[in-house]
């Protein structure tokens, strides 16, 4: 296994890197958005408030809010350029969405407590400084029934080509990531190239 090299900035800070991740990441999102989605409906999530943190350019937020029309949806992210592009995608949209960008810190969310059926995020956890915090933050926005579903690059050897896979974490060092955590009832599956951190069954 190659040791893990975190990154020094995770935040986009260039407004023409931004667009260029969202042409590249357009379909993968969409394609992704498919799992969460059956994820959220399995269950039952209908309705109520839904996060997608590190939302960057906002599709998975986007995505979401077509496919469960009824939940407002809420994408929080630290880069201004990411959330530029986001509004943008949203503006584009050819339906109306319950949708909205906010500018956060995955680590110090800006909402109050018990405040979401559901949290997830796609390919960020492995640029967050301190993911125990922000757990122990999802924690404390979910309602107690509420759910989470996390989806990130899994190192692997791969990293040797990857500055992301490189940056990102094994299961077995999510797991104990978690342990340390208030986050409650999770599980971990390892898919050899990404992993998902989920509410148990
Ligand atoms: C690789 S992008 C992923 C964007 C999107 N979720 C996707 O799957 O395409 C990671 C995003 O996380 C954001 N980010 C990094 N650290 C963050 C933090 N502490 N709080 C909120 N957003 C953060 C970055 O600005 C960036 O937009």
């Amino acid at each position: 296994m190659v040791k893990r090299k975190p990154f020094e900035c995770g935040i986009f800070e260039d407004l023409e890197v931004a667009k260029r991740y969202n042409e590249e990441t357009k379909n993968r999102i969409r394609h992704l958005s498919g799992s969460f989605v059956s994820v959220a409906k399995k269950w039952g999530i209908v309705d109520g408030k839904v996060l997608d943190f590190g939302t960057g350019t906002g599709l998975l937020a986007i995505e979401l809010s077509k496919k469960i029309p009824d939940v407002e949806v809420i994408g929080l992210d630290l880069s201004d350029v990411a959330l530029e592009v986001a509004r943008k995608n949203l503006q584009e949209s050819e339906q109306p969405l319950s949708v909205s960008f906010e500018k956060g810190d995955a680590e110090d969310m800006p909402f109050k407590d018990s405040a979401f059926e559901l949290v997830v995020s796609s390919n960020t956890l492995h640029l967050i400084k301190n993911p125990i915090r922000m757990f122990n933050e999802i924690q404390r926005v979910l309602k107690p029934e509420g759910r989470f579903f996390i989806s990130d690059f899994r190192r692997s050897g791969l990293g040797l080509f990857s500055k992301h896979i490189r940056a990102a974490y094994s299961p077995k060092e999510v797991k104990n990531l978690l342990s340390r955590s208030k986050l409650e009832n999770w599980e971990v599956k390892d898919y050899f190239f990404w992993l998902s951190i989920l509410s148990e069954k």
